[in-house]
């Protein structure tokens, strides 16, 4: 089986690419500023070094908030032949702060009290009300760098202008007692791979290891575990990182890290982390070939059930059940159309009519 990585092609990119080559036939290494992906009314096209690019059995794609959008377009279009990790919304979402908040809140995770204002006017109602200190942060912000720290009223009340007058966009959050100590937690699938602990330097607040955090080993317990998971599933992202403080109410996600480092987690957790994540990619890669086999002779039959079925497309008399603007079906109709809960479906939608199509 054939891979890629591409990335900025960091350290870690090149451990990965080292432990996937004990697995896979070959391991391309693709410079993820080399690509192009080129839209119109045939299908979309990626190419890199403006050749399209070549067949795999899986891609493994990463890169900064920078390159967010180019991610995005490249999986939506590579996705459909290849294993991926990552889902392509992922990239835009976890990307965004406010997205992945957004995504974890739906996905009822544990995190922080964060605040969102549309004026300024409104921001300043937050800051009245809030306890301190508090936490300002920009959406698209990395290794610490759009973290800011505001300990009384006045001091955030400068900070809001300041945003507003440089029409900066942020978030508000409450502030995390941890002692300037941060947990990372590995995720791969349904499991966690590693995890380490950070901690801040002396007179810093944020444990990021860019700005100087050290890190040392750290065990979770099942809950922060599983809700590490549950993060990682929110975000669509089964491989990445998710940023924990552990505070008087307990562990609570601050982000999900779509291409953490891996040189700071694997010394401190001993686990050789890109040889799990080799493992995980082609353990999937393998999952997904046996799959489309298979799903290729399943298809045959569900096509003559489907053929048998049309002759007979069953028809029912119902009244619409409409709650809070949503439509509710009734639960015949989930069972003759087979459609499972999280499938990806298309819905056709006109005045007067609805039709939902499974991808
Ligand atoms: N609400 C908070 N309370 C206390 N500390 C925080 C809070 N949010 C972030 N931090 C500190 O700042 C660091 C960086 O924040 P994070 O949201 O992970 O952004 P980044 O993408 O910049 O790493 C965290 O690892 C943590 O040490
Ligand atoms: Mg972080």
């Amino acid at each position: 089986m054939k891979a890629a990585v591409i990335s900025l092609g960091s350290t870690s990119s090149k451990w990965t690419i080292e432990s996937m080559e004990k697995h896979f036939s070959s391991v391309d290494a693709i410079d993820l500023r080399s690509i192009e992906v080129k839209m119109g009314s045939d299908k979309a096209q990626v190419l890199a070094n403006g050749k399209e690019l070549a067949e795999y059995d899986c891609i493994f794609a990463k890169g900064s908030f920078r390159y967010a959008q180019i991610l995005r377009a490249l999986t939506s279009r590579l996705g459909k032949t290849s294993y991926m990790p990552i889902l392509p919304y992922s990239f835009t979402v976890g990307h965004d702060k406010l997205l992945t908040h957004l995504a974890l809140q739906h996905f009822k995770v544990p995190m922080p009290n964060t605040y969102l204002a549309a004026t300024s006017q409104g921001g300043k109602k937050i800051l009245e009300k809030i306890n301190y200190p508090i936490i300002f942060k920009l959406p698209s912000g990395t290794g610490g760098k759009g973290v800011m720290y505001a300990e009384s009223y006045a001091a955030a009340n400068s900070l809001l202008d300041t945003l507003t007058t440089l029409r900066q966009p942020f978030l508000i959050q409450e502030y995390i007692e941890t002692n300037g100590e941060d947990i990372r937690i590995l995720v791969a699938g349904d499991k966690v791979i590693a995890s380490m602990k950070r901690k801040a330097m002396d007179g810093e607040k944020r444990a990021n290891t860019h700005l100087g955090g050290a890190v040392e080993s750290y065990i979770p317990n099942a809950y922060t575990k599983e809700i590490s998971v549950r993060a990682a599933k929110a975000l669509g992202a089964s491989l990445c990182a998710v940023d924990i403080l552990e505070g008087s109410k307990g562990p609570l996600v601050v982000e999900v890290n779509l291409s953490p480092g891996l040189k700071g987690i694997t010394e401190a957790s001993g686990v050789v982390v890109a040889d799990k994540i080799a493992e995980y990619l082609f353990e999937q890669t393998k999952l997904l070939k046996d799959k489309g086999t298979k799903q290729g002779a399943s298809e045959i039959l569900k096509e003559i059930s489907r053929k048998r079925d049309d002759a007979t497309e069953q028809q029912i008399i119902a009244q619409l059940d409409v709650r809070g603007g949503r439509l509710l079906l009734p639960g015949v109709i989930t069972k003759i159309s087979d459609l499972a809960d999280g499938g990806e479906c298309v819905i056709k939608v006109k005045e007067g009519q609805i039709i939902i199509e499974r991808i």
